[in-house]
């Protein structure tokens, strides 16, 4: 037996974390040894959640999950999956559109660091329609996000978004 440990990076911005997201971590946790969340910090998008929120959510959700870590990261995905000693990148794909966007920075990504593979997991049909930016819509003008979020965001985002109050 080596000593080998399979270790992927899950980047994201999770802002916030979906119903969707959870799913992929949950089944990329069970390919690799190892799997760390990369939250984006910089991320050029308008926050709903800063930084700090987003890991601790994540944190949250997955501390049950053997084998899952979750860190912030600034700057180049490659940079950030050498610092974890990973060589391989999960990305979800929900959508022909997904995969055209997908593509060219999985290449751009190997091109840039030939240590880092993509590594595509196909989201689950009844998740597809699901996105941060969708849920950041809807938390904007009260809309309802039950069906979209695991639990605990769901009541963090009620109470940030003054939910209760109206
Ligand atoms: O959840 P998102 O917003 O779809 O995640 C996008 C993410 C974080 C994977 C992507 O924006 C990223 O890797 N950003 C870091 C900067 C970088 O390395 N860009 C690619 C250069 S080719």
């Amino acid at each position: 037996m080596g000593e080998f440990m399979a270790t992927a990076v899950f980047p994201g911005s999770f802002d916030p974390v979906t119903t969707g997201h959870m799913d992929l971590i949950e089944r990329a946790a069970a390919i690799f040894d190892r799997l760390v969340i990369g939250v984006l910090a910089n991320s050029s998008k308008t926050p709903l959640c800063t930084v700090e929120e987003r890991v601790q959510l994540l944190k949250e959700l997955t501390k049950d999950m053997p084998g899952t870590e979750v860190l912030s990261f600034d700057g180049l995905l490659v940079d950030f999956v050498d610092s974890t000693g990973a060589d391989t990148i999960v990305r979800g794909i929900r959508s022909p559109a997904d995969f055209e966007y997908e593509l060219p920075l999985a290449q751009a990504n190997y091109k840039l660091n030939c240590k880092a593979d993509t590594l595509f997991l196909a989201t689950k049909p009844e998740y597809s329609y699901i996105s941060s930016s969708a849920v950041k819509e809807l938390a904007r003008y009260k809309g309802d996000i039950k069906g979209f979020v695991p639990g605990s965001v769901y009541q963090f985002l009620m109470q940030k978004c003054n939910y209760l109050d109206s």
